[in-house]
């Protein structure tokens, strides 16, 4: 029998998690949902008056936890509580790259997908929708389903638990959130449980069309995730490879992309040049491609993603080589400025985010970074270049290869010797160069990894430009 979903309980209340309820509850004002998290310290900030203080940043995201927060849309560290009244879970968890163990640096870890549906398995009750959100290795929907089935409270005989697990991969990208889930290119549920599949369709179909509501199997839905990915990501290593060429052979890259974007069969989008993709699912789902394809005695494939993830990280590292080159073969005790942290625009996330390897490396060649970004606090930065807690005395500048956080843009070029665009916020178009021009040490260099500036507006001046892909 077909239910009628009323009570959602999202566990995770992370990049997924949370924006994807929030759009869920703005959107189904008879559904109440609870979106639940271990870590309690982040739900308090979801329950923040203050909505700078939400652990995400998405544009539009603050406007509708206002609207809907203490509605039907409740953030709360109860996770038992809400498991129990609810008819749909979704686990929004994370699944990071294992560090350990078999398949370490490839497989994803699923302890804490185990965990949670551990917790399902003991507090729910009644017929419950289990649906995997969170991004995941093919045949996680295996490991939940044998977790809830084999589950002690599952053979007493009192109790009234039944349960089917769904895949509902998520596509949206960070920065853009929320249109994305507003407006998704398709929504896509696997399973095997054709009403609890027509549920679910339900709840989307508040906002979306029905034509854009696909159903498949359930391995059809994981792999159709990783596969999406995989395929974007890929299409960022091309485009970068074809940069590195354009840099010697006097194309520009942003011609070329024009050029062949046209084409309808390629298309335009995700043909931008950069300093290498980062975020949290690119590498992680190609790592669970090549494990699965190396699983499966495909070696071959396997190959041919790795050779994506290479590509990508050559271009990384190309740009810490290019910059010490410039600066003649020495960065020691060099200032140097970094415009941008986070892996792109419009997010605080700097998972993967190339600006830690480029920086780690020019720390180790004795640098000085200034380092800026509107949306990336001082205390995730030491995390992920020093791997420690944030220490205040770093608001003034150090010695060799050490960093500080600047809050003015033009504080970062004050004697500096070279400035790198590694994120491309919008306020960095606006940047005035002629006033840089002024504040930096000579030779100066401005290396844009990003393609934001256009090098008519240098011709003038007394700073070298290098773009990437336009050499
Ligand atoms: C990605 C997928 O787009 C999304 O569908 C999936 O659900 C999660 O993974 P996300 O990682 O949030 O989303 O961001 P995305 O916009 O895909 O960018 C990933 C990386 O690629 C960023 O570092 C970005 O700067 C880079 N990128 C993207 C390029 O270098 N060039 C491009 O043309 C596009
Ligand atoms: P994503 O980008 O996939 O949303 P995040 O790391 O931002 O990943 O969020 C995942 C969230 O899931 C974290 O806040 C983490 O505390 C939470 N989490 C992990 N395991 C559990 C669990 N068993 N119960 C509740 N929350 C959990």
């Amino acid at each position: 029998m077909k239910i009628k979903i009323k009570n959602i309980c999202c566990i995770g209340a992370g990049y997924v998690g949370g924006p994807t309820m929030a759009v869920i509850a703005d959107n189904c004002h008879n559904v109440e949902i609870n979106v639940v998290d271990l870590d309690r310290e982040r739900i308090d900030r979801w329950n923040s008056k203050d909505l700078s203080r939400l652990p995400v940043y998405e544009p539009g995201l603050a406007e509708i936890i206002e609207r809907r927060r203490g509605k039907n849309l409740n953030f709360s560290s109860s996770v038992e509580e809400k498991i129990k009244i609810a008819d749909a879970i979704f686990i929004s968890v994370n699944t990071p790259t294992k560090k350990k163990g078999l398949g370490a640096g490839k497989a994803s870890d699923l302890k804490w997908i185990e965990a949670c549906t551990r917790q399902v398995a003991a507090n729910s009750e009644g017929h419950t929708i289990v649906i995997e959100k969170s991004t995941i290795p093919v045949r996680t929907a295996n490991v939940i389903k044998s977790i809830l089935e084999s589950s002690e409270f599952l053979n007493d005989e009192n109790s009234n638990k039944t349960f089917s697990v769904l895949s509902n991969p998520e596509f949206l990208a960070e920065g853009t959130a929320i249109n994305d889930l507003l407006n998704p290119d398709r929504i896509l549920i696997g399973g095997d449980n054709y009403e609890d599949i027509e549920s679910l369709k339900d709840i989307y179909a508040n906002w979306v069309p029905n034509h854009l509501i696909i159903s498949t199997n359930v391995w059809s839905s994981e792999l159709s995730k990783l596969s999406a990915n995989a395929f974007l990501a890929q299409r960022i290593s091309s485009i970068n490879s074809i940069s590195a060429l354009c840099e010697k052979t006097g194309a520009d890259v942003e011609e070329v992309s024009l050029a062949i974007g046209l084409d309808t069969r390629i298309g335009s989008k995700f043909l931008k040049a950069g300093p290498g993709f980062g975020g949290s699912c690119f590498k992680k789902d190609i790592l669970n491609v090549i494990y699965l394809c190396e699983y499966f005695g495909l070696h071959e494939v396997a190959e041919f993603w790795e050779s994506v993830i290479k590509l990508n990280n050559w271009q990384t590292n190309r740009i810490t080589k290019l910059v010490t080159r410039k600066l003649f073969g020495t960065l020691s005790n060099k200032k140097i400025s970094i415009l941008g942290f986070a892996f792109k625009a419009n997010t605080n996330d700097t998972r993967e985010s190339a600006a830690i390897q480029i920086c780690k490396n020019l720390i180790n060649e004795g640098a000085i970074l200034l380092i800026h970004d509107p949306k990336v606090n001082g205390e995730q930065i030491a995390l992920d270049l020093n791997n420690e807690e944030f220490d205040i005395n770093k608001s003034e500048i150090g010695s060799e290869g050490t960093w500080i956080k600047v809050n003015d843009i033009y504080d970062s070029f004050v004697d500096s010797d070279a400035s790198i665009i590694l994120t491309e916020w919008e306020e960095y178009l606006n940047i005035n160069w002629d006033k840089v021009s002024n504040l930096m040490r000579k030779p100066a260099w401005v290396f844009d990894t990003r393609s934001m500036i256009d090098k008519k507006n240098f011709d003038n001046l007394d700073l070298n430009l290098w773009v990437v892909g336009k050499g």
